[in-house]
């Protein structure tokens, strides 16, 4: 910011300056050359510049006048020019402190207009999702097993075979493996153990008892996988809970009545209960329990008078595989089959979602499909 041809670096005797007059003109130029430097002066970093040309204490304008034209003025001259100076300093102070306060308000200013938010804009309207269907079954077959004293536990997809099979009294060549063939692990070369997905949420019942002494009451959600083809009623994973209960004194009443109380709770108080003898290697006895069809009122018969197209007239559907823990499986997990009693229990939650909510494919839950999904929100 140059301040030029005001002759700031001679003396006034050395301008020719003699008379007061010609004191007041050299001031008025000065006082010009500000006024004009100061219209330029528009943001910040330009402001500092112009406070410095001026009023820097080395080299600043008005340190220049103070030293070359005050200070060696002549004695007549020295009122004058204290004078002029005082007045030329009032004005570039002042105008410099206004012009800060002013390029100040008008950054802020800016800053507003650029951020300013249009709160009468529509926001981003993101679609709040729901439960899986299959989840919504989970949370309601778990919210009855809580209010009778159930707590969940949860295991791994990827297991053992110990966990999966022997432990729970399915030796190597059980023809039952056969039901349960499944998916095997690539596992590096030289590792001992082999490891598969679950077939069932059963290796739950001995991970459990490993770790928990009598009394137990839970209950396992999980994934669980086979190699099965897929159909309406077959999918190579799906998902299945796993009750156990054991304690001291657990008798096939208790089984029968918790089981009896879960299916009124889930499918409501009109539906009837029954069980058949069955056969799993880890319970014994064993049973399969059926519920009276909530399509047809356990009849047979559909409301339009033909045979009801879910029980195909049985009047009863198949639920799920249960029994009382064989006592061959408490050998593996240090609990004394003297002293100790329980049931357990595996129920398919697909299957059991498909029957009451009537869906004839089990495949829909797994196609993410949302004109299926948005019917269960
Ligand atoms: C078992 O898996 C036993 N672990 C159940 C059990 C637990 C019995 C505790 C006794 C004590 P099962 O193989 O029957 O049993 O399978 C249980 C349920 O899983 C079946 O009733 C069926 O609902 C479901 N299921 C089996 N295979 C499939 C499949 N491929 N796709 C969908 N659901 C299946």
């Amino acid at each position: 910011m140059p301040t030029s041809d005001i002759g700031l670096e001679k003396t006034l005797a050395a301008l020719g300056v003699t008379e007061a007059a010609q004191v007041v003109a050299r001031f008025a130029e000065v006082r010009a050359q500000f006024d004009g430097q100061f219209q330029t002066v528009h943001d910040e970093s330009e402001w500092k510049i112009f406070r410095d040309a001026w009023l820097g204490r080395k080299s600043g304008v008005l340190t220049l006048v103070t030293d070359n034209w005050l200070k060696p003025a002549m004695p007549e001259l020295k009122r004058v020019v204290g004078q002029q100076l005082n007045e030329l300093r009032a004005h570039v102070e002042s105008q410099i402190e206004a012009r800060r306060l002013a390029v100040e308000s008008g950054a802020e200013e800016a800053a507003l207009t650029r951020d300013r938010i249009d709160l009468s804009l529509p926001g981003v309207l993101r679609p709040i999702g729901s439960h899986h269907l299959i989840r919504q079954v989970f949370q309601k077959i778990e919210d009855i097993f809580f209010s009778i004293g159930f707590s969940v536990v949860e295991g791994p997809e990827i297991e053992t075979p110990y966990y999966n099979f022997e432990a729970l009294n399915i030796p190597e060549f059980h023809p039952v493996r056969d039901d349960m063939d499944t998916f095997y692990l690539e596992l590096p070369k030289g590792a001992t153990t082999p490891l598969l997905l679950r077939t069932h949420t059963s290796p739950m019942q001995i991970r459990t008892m490993e770790k928990q002494k009598p009394p137990v009451r839970v209950i396992v959600p999980g994934k669980v996988y086979r190699r099965d083809n897929p159909d309406a009623t077959h999918s190579f994973a799906f998902h299945q809970i796993e009750g156990l209960a054991v304690d001291t004194d657990i008798t096939f009443c208790d089984f029968t009545g918790t089981i009896e109380y879960f299916v009124k709770q889930f499918f409501g108080p009109s539906v009837k209960t029954r069980f058949r003898p069955s056969y799993f290697p880890f319970t014994e006895p064993s049973v399969e329990f059926d519920v009276s069809c909530p399509f047809c009122a356990g009849t047979g018969t559909a409301a339009s008078g033909g045979t009801c197209s879910k029980c195909k007239g049985a009047a009863w559907i198949e639920l799920f595989g249960a029994g009382m823990v064989d006592p061959a499986v408490y050998g593996h997990v240090n609990y004394d089959a003297k002293k100790v009693s329980g049931f357990a229990f595996g129920i398919g939650i697909d299957r059991l979602a498909m029957l009451k909510y009537g869906i004839d494919d089990i495949q829909v839950f797994f196609q993410n499909d949302v004109r299926f999904l948005r019917q269960f929100p």
